[in-house]
């Protein structure tokens, strides 16, 4: 059953205290009756703490009403989103550094950004708290890490030649920035060409290998490989642990994985992944305003000397602290993670709970669409995660990436709906091929309309006979 302007199963009974992490959410299997469904879901153990109250659909509603009224969002992966009681807490941060900037300085600003690398460490399952740095998104986090290769072809510990392997559904801004400091300095980059549609992570893992394999050709080392959990375009989850697992037996030097969707959107456990070095957004899937992300870097003699780009007072003092301090700038998105916290407790299961229904409610709506459209979504639904590609009717004529964005822009202009749309070239002989892949998100503000407005959108544009020739520049 659906409800108008209703929101599904974001809520019930929640049991998890205020401060409880995501990975202490652990043990007990509740039934709770909601609405026409039982759900079965994972509870933290009881706590002497005040339970958080749980959060009603106009609370729900109220949290997300400063969203324009008339767009449906199927698109919480570009920027995510904030709901209004974490925007207040920001403001409550901000505010304190406006009314005694030397105070707010001097006494509260680094026990704030050490409560926030806590809490992180602990959702994470990593070791210790220094191995976690807080800095503005995935593109920061990058730079750090790719500067530190650089340092080490400059200083002679990489050979002009050594590679860097990475997939070829790498985020854009990241192999540009892999081009500026890896090319630059004397590496070589060689990329893993992935099929798409994907049916399987084993194609995954063979290309992956033969890419290993060539790295290593003519005696080169691989230096660097640069692992995506979730890809942003065309998305998929990757098989990262397994990769990880591969890089390590194959004597890769360091692991990056650029994560920058995944907490709040897929599992992440440094224990359990085994990275070198993992960076996640928070202002994607966990709610907070932009920008906020962390860098884990995994605590090893090997990876030492790592800097953050901006070099300010705290240069030399480790990485986290360099990263807590990087001149006068608004740290207050850095400092929301305790807010956040209760917000998620509000949800039944937190954010393993939100993770599960966005995930279950994507590949639903995912699978909806493509039964009208007669198309097939772009990967099963277990290499889906809250996000999703839904292959889109071939008579739309989508036919260059300059398509894929002109028909995004058409649909946000004329019909109100925000959803990125791929361009997949067609293989030499495919008859009638899919080439536009919308990548639909959903998050616990997404209704069943915002996908049914999408249904009828493009419903009506191939009833109009339209194509995508008919866009101008
Ligand atoms: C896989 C991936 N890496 C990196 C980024 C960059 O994130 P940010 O712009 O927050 O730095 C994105 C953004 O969507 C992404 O999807």
């Amino acid at each position: 059953m659906f409800l108008s302007r209703s929101l599904h199963k974001p809520f019930s009974a929640t049991a998890s205290s205020s401060s409880s992490s995501v990975s202490s959410m652990a043990s007990h299997h509740l039934h709770h009756q909601n609405g026409d469904s039982t759900i079965t879901t994972t509870h933290s153990p009881p706590s002497k703490k005040l339970k958080a109250t749980p959060i009603t659909p106009s609370e729900l509603l109220a949290e997300f009403s400063h969203h324009h009224p008339s767009t449906a969002r199927i698109n919480n992966g570009s920027f995510g989103s904030c709901p209004a009681s974490i925007i207040a807490a920001q403001r409550k941060y901000q505010l304190q550094y406006l009314q005694q900037p030397d105070d707010f300085y001097f006494n509260r600003l680094k026990p704030y950004i050490l409560k926030t690398r806590s809490i992180i460490k602990d959702l994470i399952n990593a070791d210790h708290v220094d191995e976690i740095s807080v800095v503005d998104n995935a593109t920061t986090a990058a730079a750090i890490v790719l500067q530190h290769i650089t340092w080490s072809f400059f200083e002679s510990k990489f050979n002009k030649g050594d590679t860097a392997v990475m997939l070829h559904y790498a985020y854009g801004a990241v192999k540009k920035s892999v081009q500026a400091y890896v090319t630059r300095a004397g590496g070589e980059v060689i990329e893993v060409k992935l099929p798409f549609p994907l049916k399987s992570n084993d194609e995954i893992i063979t290309e992956f290998k033969k890419a290993l394999e060539k790295g290593k050709s003519n005696g080169r080392k691989i230096r660097l490989a640069v692992i995506d959990h979730v890809t942003s375009m065309p998305c998929v989850v990757i098989p990262v642990k397994e990769l990880v697992k591969i890089c390590r037996d194959e004597g890769v030097d360091r692991i990056f994985v650029d994560a920058a969707h995944a907490i709040g959107c897929a599992e992440v456990d440094m224990q359990d992944i085994g990275a070198d070095f993992y960076t996640s957004n928070l202002h994607k899937w966990f709610f907070c305003p932009p920008s906020v992300a962390f860098l884990y870097s995994r605590k090893t003699d090997k990876i030492a000397d790592l800097h953050h780009p901006v070099v300010s007072h705290e240069y030399g003092n480790g990485l986290a602290v360099e990263s807590a301090w990087i001149g006068t700038r608004d740290y207050s998105a850095q400092l929301v993670l305790p807010e956040v916290m209760d917000f998620l407790s509000r949800f039944e299961g937190g954010i393993d709970g939100i993770r599960k229904r966005n995930h279950e409610r994507v590949v639903e709506m995912g699978e909806m669409l493509a039964a009208v459209w007669g198309t097939h979504l772009g990967s099963p639904p277990k290499m889906c995660a809250s996000l999703a590609m839904v292959g889109m009717p071939a008579c739309l004529g989508i036919s260059s990436d300059s398509d894929a964005l002109k028909l995004r822009t058409h649909l946000r202009d004329c019909f109100g709906i925000e959803v990125p749309i791929y361009y997949r070239a067609p293989n030499d002989g495919e008859f009638n091929p899919i080439t536009g892949y919308a990548r639909i998100s959903h998050q616990v503000y997404n209704t069943t309309e915002d996908y049914y407005k999408f249904r009828d959108a493009v419903n009506k544009l191939v009833n109009d006979a339209f194509t995508c020739a008919l866009l101008s520049d």
